[in-house]
């Protein structure tokens, strides 16, 4: 490939982010396994907070259970006709493991100088204090208590409830990742929110505590795909400056 050849990185972004709609109707093409596996690598390199990607990326993608899975979307047709299905399960849970498996990192790692590893361990110690938290129920009354009282507080990642909040909204970015990364692949997808958690969890085997934001299917839109005109708020309703 020439240098010429490559597209400015911004014309890039660009096209991804042009070329990525929800799709509804997917052509009976399947995905090259190695193009799946592609994105899913991607989308593990989403940010999250403290880097405790408190999440799994369930790739399904046997007949059998593409077809539960389907069943359990409401019967969708984005769902009905997806090649591949990535669910996003988080919890504190896996927070919790992951910052485990961080501080082992560290502690192995002979790049890593001693303040880097002063710095993480302080961090990672944080984090599961915070995530120590996420099983418990006692400290959700409490959130209540604050939220009502200062409404900003809402989001604070702690107790059963706020710990899966948190968990989830970090999922987030790896799905929109992932969806980024299929569009510059020329790959489609649908992120759906409208499913039957509960079965999809049971489909799923997903211990209790998980919760699943975002269920995205992927696969090569139809000729009668409906794709119509964006439509946004304009610029200067959405984005407020100070
Ligand atoms: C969190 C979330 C949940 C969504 N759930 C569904 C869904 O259940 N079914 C569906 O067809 N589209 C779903 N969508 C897709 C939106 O309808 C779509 O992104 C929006 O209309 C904008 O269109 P565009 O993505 O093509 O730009 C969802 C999108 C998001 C971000």
């Amino acid at each position: 490939m020439k240098t010429q050849d490559l597209l400015h990185p911004w014309d890039a972004f660009q096209a991804a982010n042009r070329f990525r709609r929800a799709i509804r109707r997917f052509r009976p093409t399947p995905i090259p396994e190695a193009d799946v596996r592609a994105l899913l690598r991607e989308a593990t390199f989403a940010p999250s907070s403290g880097n405790m990607q408190p999440y799994e990326l369930h790739w399904v993608r046997t007949p059998a259970v593409k077809a539960r899975l389907a069943q359990a979307c409401n019967g969708q047709k984005a769902a009905a006709s997806a090649a591949d299905f990535v669910v996003f399960a988080a919890s504190p849970a896996i927070g919790r493991r992951t910052a485990q498996a961080q501080l082992d990192h560290v502690e192995r790692s002979t790049v890593l100088g001693p303040e880097s590893k002063a710095y993480h361990r302080k961090q990672i110690g944080m984090f599961q204090r915070i995530l120590g938290t996420g099983s418990s129920v006692l400290w959700s009354p409490w959130l209540l208590l604050a939220a009502w009282a200062r409404p900003t507080l809402s989001l604070l990642p702690v107790g059963h409830i706020g710990g899966r909040q948190w968990a989830a909204r970090n999922a987030i970015f790896a799905a929109q990742t992932l969806l980024l990364a299929a569009a510059a692949k020329g790959i489609d997808s649908c992120p759906m929110e409208g499913f039957s958690a509960s079965a999809v969890a049971k489909l799923l085997g997903l211990p209790r505590g998980t919760v699943i934001p975002l269920v995205v299917a992927l696969g090569y839109r139809a000729d009668d795909a409906r794709v119509e005109d964006r439509w946004r708020l304009p610029l200067e309703e959405s984005v407020v400056a100070h």
